[in-house]
């Protein structure tokens, strides 16, 4: 049997991006308005899209000697700015430039200069219950009489924006829910659907999210570290709809940098004793996971990097006593600007030790929004590549996430140029291109 790897697709198979793309997000706060404010500027030529691959990202094609390197919106069908339309929801009432203006990332020149256009946009009530978000308390809720009945409510909002738009992806940009583990309602799609009904405490808002997009055959990115799509009922149900699913937890700040430094460390084989990462965080994010059990959900996911990476079993005198804490502090001064300290022990040759140290002054909603934006596209595309659709777990997105989802009993890839690679390397191969392995023998043959 041929699997779809060995499939040797073509760009011609391709469905064409045209039409409007809807974006649809659940939870419209600071990453959220930041991201649509973003795109409504790049649209204006008021600002440029920096940080976002997908915009300002280029692709190497062929050998080094054939200068063929075009950006990559112009080599993959990617839907077009201006053809991207937003919808959302949210349980605080008002309309986006109202949340733009609370979660203070954007000057209010910024803001003003799009006024009217983030105004026209007002997230639709959202799914909550305050179990799995302790520290909110929204007014913009739905209410219905059980699980099944909410997801189905947010179904018909979807149903209502396809009738404004020809193609839907949804990317989860709400708060850091509980820490769930897997039962067995999520073990199977039947158990799943029979567990909206039963009202089951193990499935969360952001299941019922999910679950309603895969349903209408809509793939989903989800920001969060939350279970959400990571269970098998709902990667059942990705297959089955053809409706593409990918990691979780925007890798955005300190991940981000620590998947670029513990490569660098193990492909020189230094050791590292110790890793100790400490943030301080003031926006609404921070004031979520200041509550225990929201920080479990994130910690899962911030601490999970290190050891795949390190692979302590194969390098133990190199990595097997690795200490890897990590700390986030809500503290309200410094609002969406994030401080994130890394102090890490590494040592070298004959055992010697010697000290790294980090401090990332960052804004956390400027690194996320082009994240969000490359998600959306490439999902998009997923969703129109007759090789990439019926996989369910698009692996070759592990590059934006700090918890990327693999097939079960493979390991996930953290390295960020692993993860690069493997984006750019699956683009090629959709597109009918030569893959790029590094070898170069060839050009020193005769
Ligand atoms: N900014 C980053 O760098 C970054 C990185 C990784 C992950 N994240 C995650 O992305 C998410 C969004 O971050 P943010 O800074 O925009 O947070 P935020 O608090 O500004 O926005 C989250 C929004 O979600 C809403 N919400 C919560 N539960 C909801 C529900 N069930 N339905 C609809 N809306 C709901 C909240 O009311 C809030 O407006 C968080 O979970 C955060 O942990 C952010």
């Amino acid at each position: 049997m041929s699997t779809p790897e060995a499939a040797s697709p073509t760009a011609a198979s391709i469905t064409p991006a045209t039409g409007k793309l809807g974006i649809m997000i659940p939870g419209m706060g600071a990453v959220a308005t930041t991201l649509i404010a973003g795109v409504e500027a790049v649209r204006r030529g008021l600002a440029k899209p920096i940080g976002s691959t997908t915009q300002m990202g280029t692709i190497r094609l062929g050998k080094r000697t054939d200068e063929r390197t075009p950006l990559i919106k112009d080599f993959a069908p990617l839907a077009h700015l201006d053809d991207l339309v937003f919808t959302g929801w949210d349980i605080f009432g008002g309309n986006l430039y109202d949340a733009a203006k609370h979660a203070q990332v954007l000057d209010r020149d910024q803001l003003e200069e799009i006024r009217p256009f983030l105004e026209s946009i007002e997230p639709m009530p959202g799914v909550f219950d305050q179990h799995y978000v302790k520290r909110l308390n929204g007014t913009s809720v739905k209410q219905g009489k059980n699980k099944c009945d909410l997801a189905n409510q947010i179904r018909n909002d979807i149903a209502a924006f396809k009738t404004k738009t020809d193609r839907q992806v949804m990317i989860w940009c709400g708060s850091t829910e509980i820490f769930l583990e897997q039962t067995p309602a999520h073990q199977t799609l039947a158990a799943f659907e029979k567990a909206l009904v039963d009202d089951d405490p193990s499935i969360s808002p952001s299941m019922l999210y999910a679950w309603a997009a895969l349903k209408e055959g809509i793939p989903f990115a989800n920001g969060a570290p939350n279970l959400t799509v990571d269970i098998p009922a709902l990667r059942e149900l990705s297959r089955k709809r053809n409706a593409p699913v990918c990691g979780k937890d925007f890798k955005t700040g300190q991940t981000f940098i620590k998947t670029v430094l513990a490569p660098a460390f193990k492909t020189r084989m230094l050791g590292v004793a110790g890793w100790y990462s400490t943030n301080i965080l003031g926006n609404r994010d921070g004031e979520v996971l200041d509550d225990p059990e929201s920080f479990k959900t994130k910690e899962e996911s911030k601490l999970g990097v290190l050891d795949i990476i390190l692979q302590p079993e194969l390098y133990p005198d190199l990595y097997k006593d690795l200490y890897h804490k990590v700390r986030i502090n809500y503290y309200p001064p410094r609002g969406d600007n994030k401080e994130g300290w890394d102090n890490i022990d590494i040592f070298g040759w004959l055992g010697y030790p010697m000290q790294l140290k980090v401090d990332f002054l960052c804004r956390d909603s400027i690194l996320a929004a082009p994240l969000a934006l490359d998600l959306c596209l490439f999902l998009d595309l997923a969703a129109r590549t007759p090789s990439l659709r019926g996989l369910g777990i698009q692996e070759w997105l592990s590059f934006y996430f700090k918890a990327p989802d693999s097939a079960p009993g493979v390991y996930p890839e953290h390295d960020l140029f692993i993860q690069s690679m493997k984006l750019k390397n699956t683009l090629r191969h959709i597109m009918g291109e030569d893959l790029i392995t590094h070898l170069g023998l060839d050009y020193y043959g005769e």
